[in-house]
């Protein structure tokens, strides 16, 4: 469940005042230990593949571009990353790389992250600069039409207690990378990981995790380790939209066997649906997750006026 295939090259990097808009020095401090913060943006252009001249004009839009701002903004404080940018000046600076990188359906990528040269851990001294890379992105569900095999992971999530785990911080992806390359070797295509103290379910490595039954949405909580996904808050949204009963709360490994549905949700995976929980096998029918796959697939194309403020169109703005 990957937003770019594999030794797809990124096509352009915003990365003012460096060589070729893009070498970091090998001793920049957020390489060397992971002290950088990011968010991941999807960028839709609805006419793509389809034969209707209106929706080709109005052109690409990225989704939910201010809430990916203010969780990226909230990411550098919560682990102490100083920094000189407003919530306009990252704006202004994602949509001018997506209108630089001129591709349809694409994945914007901020990043604060400090070029200098430093091998202490105390934040306090150093500078931290916005860059924005853009990688081709396929929409995910073309990539995933049958939908996913995961495993219950041996790793679990960090400890609310050892970091801010509402902080999408780059050295916190080693855990997801070692609970994805574990199931990975395994054979699996992803690994739902657990909250660590209470030993419930927490989320899978790049995804929030969602299951019905009974009719009944429902997702992990906030008080287990898991980050706040915005896609996670888009299905909710749509969810009670949609008459369908949705609730956050603790939710056990045992619930997500007995549910009828389970499916993940994220920007890079957008809303797949798990076939398969280890030796659990869900049926085909999923009339829940098909309906609330359906009207996302539609808000993200237009081919639905509801929720337009969520896409923030890219060729208009400054
Ligand atoms: C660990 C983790 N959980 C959940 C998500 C889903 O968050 P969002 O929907 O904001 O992309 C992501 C993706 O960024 C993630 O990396």
């Amino acid at each position: 469940v990957i937003a770019v295939a594999r030794r797809q090259r990124s096509v352009h990097t915003d990365l003012p005042g460096r060589k070729n808009g893009r070498e970091v020095p090998f001793g920049s401090n957020s390489l060397q230990h992971g002290t950088a913060v990011f968010e991941g943006i999807r960028c839709y252009c609805p006419a793509l593949g389809q034969a209707e001249p209106r929706l080709a004009a109005q052109g690409r839009a990225a989704f939910r571009l201010d809430a990916h701002i203010t969780r990226l903004l909230e990411s550098a404080r919560l682990i102490g990353i100083d920094h000189a940018y407003c919530h306009g000046q990252i704006r202004a600076r994602i949509l001018k790389a997506a209108r630089a990188s001129a591709i349809a359906n694409s994945y914007l990528r901020p990043v604060l992250f400090t070029p200098q040269q430093y091998l202490g851990v105390d934040l306090r001294s150093l500078t931290f600069e916005l860059a924005v890379e853009v990688w081709p992105a396929p929409v995910a569900a073309q990539r995933y039409p049958a939908g996913i095999r995961v495993t219950i992971s041996p790793w679990r999530r960090p400890a609310r207690t050892s970091f801010p785990v509402r902080a999408k911080a780059t050295g916190s992806y080693v855990v997801s990378a070692v609970a994805r390359t574990c199931a990975s070797a395994a054979g699996f295509d992803d690994a739902i990981q657990l909250d660590p103290e209470s030993g419930r379910v927490a989320e899978a490595t790049i995804a929030n995790v969602f299951l019905v039954s009974g009719g009944r949405l429902r997702t992990p909580w906030l008080e287990d380790s898991l980050l706040a996904g915005i896609t996670r808050d888009t299905v909710m949204v749509l969810a009670r939209e949609m008459g369908i009963d949705t609730a956050e709360g603790p939710i056990e490994v045992a619930d997500l066997l007995d549910a009828d549905e389970v499916f993940l949700a994220g920007t890079a995976s957008e809303l797949i649906p798990v076939t398969a929980i280890d030796d659990r096998i869900y049926g085909p029918r999923r009339p829940v997750f098909a309906a609330l796959a359906g009207t996302f697939r539609d808000i993200v194309s237009r081919r639905r006026p509801e929720h337009a403020e969520w896409l923030t169109p890219i060729e208009s703005q400054s």
